[in-house]
């Protein structure tokens, strides 16, 4: 079982860090079979799962859900939980008690919180509560409506200083790795060299320390727009649909089920069966 220190190391050792989301069991045991580092149970869950246009809406307890299924299915990676919209901008307290079920219900290894700032206090009570945490800067999809859209951050000199100060100012508070998401590769560099623990990038470029993209957009499951940092590794919403439309086709023109997908009884039981049928039909008229 793969714990945040493992992650650490990886970036000691050069090795660079495959992260995917998922949301469900069957999916975390691919992903896990796969070799994948972690295995993020993102709030993108939202839209991906759920159907929102954004990530706001998502719950504590539909998060709750898809990381109990994504535990179940994962036994080798990292299983790291996304705190939704709305867990932790309240109190310490309040935060600390949503990362407690996420960990006592859902049994994952570690959360991940976005933003700086305010959050840093946030980062410290929970590792004082003893729950690792994962930082998540640049676009933070959470915030987009103050960000002005979903739309990469850091582009001038200024803020790219204070995305890199956000970044040390996240691993004093004792992150174990950060998440940058849509930034200028010079600048995702930068952090990355100044930071000993990993970032793990989207949208970010090819110098951080790992990558991650979400399940959806990675294998051609997300209808209508696609961030352009998306790599499209599989259409499996083709495969699917042509699937489905195969099998209305089969069923409508009755050529499934056939013999091999249908239960058989022994001969003299069906005799039986239907000889006691006929005799009832028969009195009941
Ligand atoms: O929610 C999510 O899927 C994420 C990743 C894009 C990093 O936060």
């Amino acid at each position: 079982m793969t714990g945040p220190a493992d992650i650490g190391a990886l970036k000691r050792r050069g090795q660079r860090i495959a992260v995917v989301t998922a949301y469900d069991a069957p999916s975390a045991r691919i992903a896990d079979a796969a070799g994948v580092d972690i295995v993020l149970v993102g709030d993108s869950a939202a839209m991906t799962v759920f159907g929102y246009d954004s990530t706001t809406p998502i719950t504590v307890d539909e998060m709750l859900l898809l990381s109990r299924a994504v535990r179940r299915g994962t036994t080798r990676a990292l299983v790291v939980a996304d705190m939704p919209f709305g867990s932790f901008q309240v109190s310490n307290d309040d935060t600390v008690a949503h990362a407690i079920r996420f960990v006592k219900e859902a049994g994952v290894d570690t959360v991940k919180v976005e933003g700086a700032g305010s959050r840093l206090r946030r980062v410290a009570a929970l590792l004082d509560a003893g729950i690792s945490v994962m930082g998540h800067i640049g676009l933070t999809p959470q915030s987009v409506s103050q960000l002005g859209g979903y739309k990469a951050q850091g582009r001038t000199a200024s803020k790219a200083q204070q995305l890199v100060d956000d970044a040390l100012a996240l691993e004093a508070a004792g992150c174990f790795a950060i998440v940058l998401e849509a930034m200028p590769e010079p600048v995702a560099g930068a952090i990355t060299r100044a930071l000993t623990i990993p970032t793990i990038g989207i949208g970010a470029g090819a110098q951080c320390d790992g990558q991650v993209l979400v399940w959806h957009d990675m294998l051609g499951l997300t209808t209508g727009h696609v961030p352009k940092f998306v790599k499209q590794y599989a259409d499996v919403g083709r495969d699917m649909l042509k699937a489905i439309e195969t099998y209305v086709a089969d069923v409508r023109a009755g050529r499934f089920p056939e013999a091999q997908h249908t239960y058989a009884m022994p001969e003299d039981q069906r005799e039986l069966f239907e000889a006691d049928l006929a005799s009832f039909l028969h009195e009941k008229g």
